[in-house]
């Protein structure tokens, strides 16, 4: 029976039988030292195929069917079952087996055309090995396979290209989740076994002189392109290897962008950009993924370019278009874990680099105390983020984490740290159906009595659900004017009533 039809039905006997291609030569038959330790494949079956296919050199020439990889890759992920994938996986992974076997163990791979050239030739000579016979598109996929596992990341490679997933979540080898317009979907990729989910990790993490193992089982890291990447493995991963990427955008999301989704308004924007520009401090607040950092790089834009500023990241996601910027990145600890650099000591540095503006990646911490007083003391203008589902419970988020500096200050102190500090909490949310909202504009107006008194100055207001399920919400000024308005007005911005809720037309567009 031909892979093609074993493809589409149930498992069939023997599909663990070595294959009736011609026995591999001696080189391929030992694999190289470093394979045997870490290879996925290395217990793994002989190609699902069987002895009576159609010869396969009837068939068109194989270089001339693989000369690029399938086009529609990602399209062929998603239009095929997990369990073709699942088949279509182990025929690629006994590919890769025989490719690297007759390529050595010292040859290291690098993509360059010659290498996609010599990858081709050897693909099709094994292929024919192997007698399947698959039409012209799985081979081409097949074969993008085969690339993205010795060149690249494995079975994610194909979702890290697709522009339109921004997030790929690896839960163990067979569950490969991935967030699509902002909707999370069970995709139809998956791994051989954890080994080989380890695999990719160490691919990702090597080059960055970065280890993972069972004495320290997490890692944070970036792919060459900047995405994000958190691993996590066993024990404390407890149902297998774990990666979570948040691709890194090459567009970053611009204020027309937001406004066009809908997360904010024009007069927002307008609002947000006087506010920027007049040297307030922004604190972006939102739950996870929410698109605190995207609205924060916005935020950031609105920064007059004579300004100098330093950005503070846990990973340099921000990407300022700005000539005058010195961007710094903590640094985790060594192997021997001395040597780690915390955004708090990139705070506390930064304040001796002549900063007109400080932009925080995110508090998560005790830098909190250092990033308050530092806006007490004449650092104003800063921006940050961190994670709440409120701007009232932004503020008892800052107060924790100021705590979390270990100065012992009475909660009392750091709550008027906060008010003194903060002048607006713009509050980021994403709602269930996937959208992205900027649901409050708050200012912080100070204290009364024990209390910090915050005023709405735009609000979400949410209006019901379509027949689609499509969360409808309007996006509206509370009528209120900031008290600040004095400080955007010396700053040359006279914001018309109508920006606050009057009903005067106008207003600037994106
Ligand atoms: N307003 C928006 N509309 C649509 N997509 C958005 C919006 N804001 C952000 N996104 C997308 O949502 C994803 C998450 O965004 P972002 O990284 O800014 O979130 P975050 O809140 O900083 O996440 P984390 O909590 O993990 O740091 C990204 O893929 C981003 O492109
Ligand atoms: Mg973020």
């Amino acid at each position: 029976m031909s892979l093609l039809k074993r493809l589409g039905g149930p498992p069939q006997p023997g599909a663990n039988s070595i294959p009736s291609a011609p026995e591999p030569t001696p080189a391929a038959t030992i694999p190289p030292p470093s394979e045997q330790r870490s290879s996925p494949q290395a217990d793994k079956p002989s190609p699902p195929v069987a002895a009576n296919d159609p010869p396969a050199a009837a068939k068109p020439s194989l270089s001339s069917r693989v000369d690029a990889p399938a086009a529609d890759s990602s399209d062929m992920a998603a239009s095929t079952s997990q369990d073709e994938m699942k088949r279509m996986l182990d025929l690629s992974l006994w590919v890769v087996d025989r490719i690297q076997a007759s390529l050595g163990s010292q040859t290291v791979l690098k993509q360059t055309p010659e290498t996609e050239r010599l990858l081709q030739e050897r693909f099709a000579a094994i292929y024919r090995q192997a007698n399947a016979n698959l039409p012209d598109d799985k081979v081409k996929y097949l074969f993008t396979m085969v690339c993205d596992e010795l060149l690249g990341f494995g079975p994610i490679q194909q979702l890290l290209n697709d522009d339109s997933v921004s997030e790929v979540m690896v839960n163990g080898p067979n569950k490969v989740y991935i967030e699509q317009k902002g909707k999370l979907k069970l995709s139809a990729v998956s791994f051989a076994n954890d080994e080989h989910v380890l695999k990719v990790i160490d691919r990702i993490i090597r080059p960055l002189g970065r280890r993972v193992d069972r004495k320290w089982p997490m890692v944070d890291a970036r792919l060459p392109d900047g995405s994000r990447v958190n691993a996590i493995i066993p024990p404390c991963a407890i149902d297998g290897s774990t990666i979570t990427i948040r691709k890194f955008s090459k567009n970053k999301l611009q204020i027309s962008d937001l406004i066009k989704f809908g997360s904010l308004t024009s007069e927002m924007g307008e609002f947000l950009e006087a506010c920027v520009v007049s040297r307030l401090n922004v604190v972006v607040s939102g739950g996870t993924g929410s698109g605190k950092t995207t609205l924060l790089n916005v935020l950031s834009n609105f920064i007059p370019s004579d300004e100098r500023i330093v950005t503070i990241e846990d990973s340099a996601e921000l990407q300022l278009a700005q000539d005058h910027v010195v961007r710094l990145e903590a640094k985790p600890a060594e192997v021997d874990g001395s040597g780690r650099v915390a955004i708090r000591d990139l705070v506390i540095n930064s304040l001796r680099m002549r900063p007109e503006r400080v932009v925080i990646g995110e508090c998560r911490g005790g830098e909190t105390l250092d990033m308050l007083q530092a806006m007490n003391t004449g650092h104003d203008g800063s921006l940050t983020t961190l994670h709440a589902n409120t701007p009232r419970d932004a503020i008892a988020r800052m107060e924790t984490m100021a705590m979390m500096a270990g100065m012992d200050l009475p909660v009392r102190v750091i709550r008027e740290q906060i008010a003194a500090a903060v002048d607006l909490i713009v509050q980021q949310t994403r709602l269930d159906d996937g959208q992205r909202k900027v649901s409050y504009i708050t200012e912080v107006q100070g204290m009364e009595g024990d209390v910090v008194v915050l005023q709405d100055i735009f609000a979400l207001d949410i209006k019901g659900k379509t027949a689609e399920g499509k969360i409808m919400a309007n996006l509206k000024p509370t009528g209120v004017r900031p008290r600040f308005t004095p400080r955007l007005e010396a700053h040359g911005f006279k914001l018309p009533p109508s920006i606050f809720g009057a009903q005067v037309p106008g207003g600037k567009k994106w």
